[in-house]
């Protein structure tokens, strides 16, 4: 299987962005072939290829030039530590990535569990903090509240996961929204598709 025959592939991220990443290329002029079934792993109109992919595996497609284009939150690159030509803030997708504890908790904190252990470990050496990185792969605010880890590096979006977990929001260590990743062949090869798509997307606005 190769996507050399199609004009385009465009990785996107399965879950909460999925829908408004099509709404950005539709308003850019772009109509995105839409998914047969749920279970997809790809689909394509003959000009244009989507792979549905785990957010935090759309840098490594683009990096890697299976897809010529993503889109993937700030969030998932900053922890990915990818090279990428990032030409597009589009807007939606708003986070942040947070320092999350129990409101009763502050004790010095020896251990933090995160999907985000790289990013958490480069905030510590930047502050000059010492403390245990652990890698969890989702619910991570439970790591805090059963005692597992001292405090939580994770995303808020609404707030509601730690409004009902009960927990604190400490600090905002970085703020995110989704964009545009280019390979950096791509942008050469297929330069006058990409040019305009990243000319439009600037001018799109699309909310969550
Ligand atoms: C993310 C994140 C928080 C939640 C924050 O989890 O890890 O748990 O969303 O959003 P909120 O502030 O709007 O409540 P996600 O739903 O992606 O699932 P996961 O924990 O299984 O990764």
């Amino acid at each position: 299987m190769s996507f050399a025959g199609f004009e385009l592939t465009v990785a996107l991220p399965k879950g909460r962005m999925m829908a408004s990443a099509y709404r950005a290329f539709a308003a850019a002029g772009v109509e995105l072939p839409a998914a047969r079934g749920e279970r997809d792993l790809w689909h394509g109109d003959g000009k244009l290829a989507v792979l549905e992919l785990r957010g935090a595996d759309v840098p490594t497609y683009v990096d890697l030039g299976i897809a010529d284009v993503g889109v993937v939150g700030r969030d998932v690159l900053l922890e990915a530590g990818r090279n990428l030509y990032e030409p597009v803030d589009l807007g939606f997708g708003v986070c942040r990535l947070s320092l999350i504890r129990r409101p009763d908790d502050d004790a010095p904190i020896r251990r933090i569990a995160s999907k985000y252990p790289r990013f958490t470990q480069a905030w510590l050496r930047r502050r000059g903090q010492v403390a245990d990185v652990v890698k969890l792969h989702g619910n991570v605010e439970l790591a805090a509240l059963v005692g597992l880890a001292d405090a939580v590096v994770d995303v808020v979006q609404t707030g509601s996961t730690l409004r009902a977990a009960g927990l604190v929001e400490v600090e905002v260590l970085a703020r995110s929204s989704a964009r545009l990743v280019v390979n950096p062949s791509a942008l050469k090869l297929k330069r006058e598709l990409i040019h305009p798509l990243i000319e439009k997307l600037r001018q799109v606005k699309i909310n969550d």
